[in-house]
């Protein structure tokens, strides 16, 4: 199976969760893009009625062109069920690292906001530790971004701020933000830093999700795996 048939995979199993008069957070990524086309399918072919609140505007705009109906936070102030990808799943904890894709923001204002969140990925995403070499993405506002690079230096990571390749301007989030990609190494403790980043002036938010999912479904040859966080 290659990473994007375990992808589908995770992500049909996830669309099955979905039920008939849910609030659906919808995630951001390539894995969450194949839940959103799974459920438009749901919606067009079974009926499926559900409304849903979107974590980006690219995921928005698929859903809208599929026909699924959207609502917002002014309507609803719980979401059933989200659905989301994420850049590594820590086993056990189920701690995450998200933001690859540069909608951490939303997708943490989502996922707080969310009765059950589940994870979706292919199974190069399982870890037994977080970070490595994979940076942690940490959104800031531009207004003196050089000295919150700073401050992250001083929690002993390297921040890079995200540059599209062949652009002329840095990455923006939806919100407008800029996007330092953070290495630290290994974290031994990713809930100490992610305090730390949240206490940090000029972060908006980081791409650490503490103890907020609830399930993976993780696509590998075997099938997909389900995990439920420990404890
Ligand atoms: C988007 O900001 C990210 O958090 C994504 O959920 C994450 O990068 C996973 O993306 P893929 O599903 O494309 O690997």
């Amino acid at each position: 199976m290659t990473r994007d048939e375990q992808r589908i995979a995770a992500a049909e199993a996830a669309a099955a969760l979905v039920e008939d008069g849910m609030v659906v957070g919808l995630g951001t990524g390539s894995t969450a893009a194949h839940f959103i086309d799974t459920l438009i399918r749901r919606v067009r072919d079974e009926g499926l009625r559900i409304t849903a609140i979107p974590t980006s505007k690219r995921s928005d705009r698929q859903a809208r062109d599929g026909g699924i109906r959207m609502t917002n936070f002014a309507a609803e102030r719980a979401i059933d069920l989200t659905v989301d990808g994420a850049d590594q799943i820590l086993l056990g904890r189920l701690d995450l690292v998200k933001g690859l894709g540069g909608a951490l923001l939303r997708e943490k204002i989502v996922a707080a906001a969310s009765k059950r969140l589940v994870i979706i990925a292919d199974g190069s995403k399982l870890v037994d530790r977080l970070g490595g070499l994979v940076p942690i993405p940490v959104e800031v506002v531009e207004f003196g971004w050089e000295s919150t690079a700073a401050r992250i230096e001083k929690l002993g990571g390297t921040p890079v701020r995200r540059w599209p390749e062949n652009s002329d301007q840095p990455f923006r989030t939806d919100g407008g933000n800029y996007i330092l990609d953070c290495t630290f190494g290994e974290l031994p403790d990713p809930s100490g830093l992610e305090q730390a980043l949240s206490y940090t002036i000029g972060v908006v938010e980081s791409g650490l999700f503490i103890g907020m999912a609830d399930t993976a479904l993780v696509g590998t040859d075997e099938g997909v795996k389900r995990f439920d966080k420990a404890g």
